[in-house]
């Protein structure tokens, strides 16, 4: 059965560009970003490697481990990451598994057979530090992810892990968000010191609180 919001990432043990990893052990504390592309040595796959090695930072500062996925092997994937720096203005600083005998394809049901019956598809799982799958995206092979949207999917989530809100529609980090309907005003007067419009009674916006 595929995987939904809210099960358990399944575990692992694969060989990696950095080491043998297995995933819960690698993962510890953190949250982690697990994706998938088709294959090595293709153009579209070359520049989101190097997007997501310059974007790097960014994940770290959110706590977050990136780990990619083909089912190259790893020799492919070593002379790959050549071309990757050579091309992209970053080098590989995050693992990309050899998953040459598929197992981690098939646990997180990335390789889609009416599309293509071999090559993973462009798969993405966010996951939190309790191993819990919080958000799914599946990609077609000739469409280019855009990492920014994850960054702010994870603000997301970090934000309502904590905060009785939710974010709105291409909310970025620092806009309004809105307050949980579930939140009644006489709570929300006190939760939200810095006071909230309501332009209905379930739709009620406040500056993003700080952490
Ligand atoms: C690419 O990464 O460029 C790619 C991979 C598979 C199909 C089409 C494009």
């Amino acid at each position: 059965m595929s995987l939904r919001l809210g099960d358990k990432a399944p575990d692992f043990t694969q060989d990696s560009t950095m080491g043998r990893i297995h995933f819960r052990g690698w993962q510890a504390e953190s949250w982690a970003v697990l994706f998938s592309h088709p294959a090595d040595f293709t153009p579209v796959c070359t520049t989101e490697l190097g997007m997501l090695a310059r974007l790097k930072p960014e994940f770290d500062k959110r706590n977050v481990k990136v780990i990619g996925l083909s089912v190259d092997p790893l020799d492919a994937h070593k002379r790959w990451a050549g071309d990757i720096a050579e091309t992209q203005g970053a080098s590989l600083n995050f693992p990309l598994l050899a998953d040459e005998d598929r197992r981690v394809a098939q646990l997180y049901d990335m390789i889609h057979p009416q599309a293509d019956s071999t090559a993973t598809v462009r798969s993405v799982f966010i996951i939190d530090p309790k191993a819990t799958i919080r958000l799914i995206l599946t990609y077609p092979a000739a469409t280019g992810r855009n990492f920014e949207e994850l960054l702010r999917v994870i603000d997301s989530l970090q934000l309502t892990d904590y905060e009785k809100v939710a974010t709105p529609a291409n909310w970025k980090s620092g806009e309004d968000v809105v307050i949980l309907p579930s939140i009644p005003n006489e709570e929300a007067d006190k939760l939200f010191p810095k006071g909230y419009r309501e332009l209905k009674p379930y739709l009620r916006m406040t500056p993003q609180p700080s952490r």
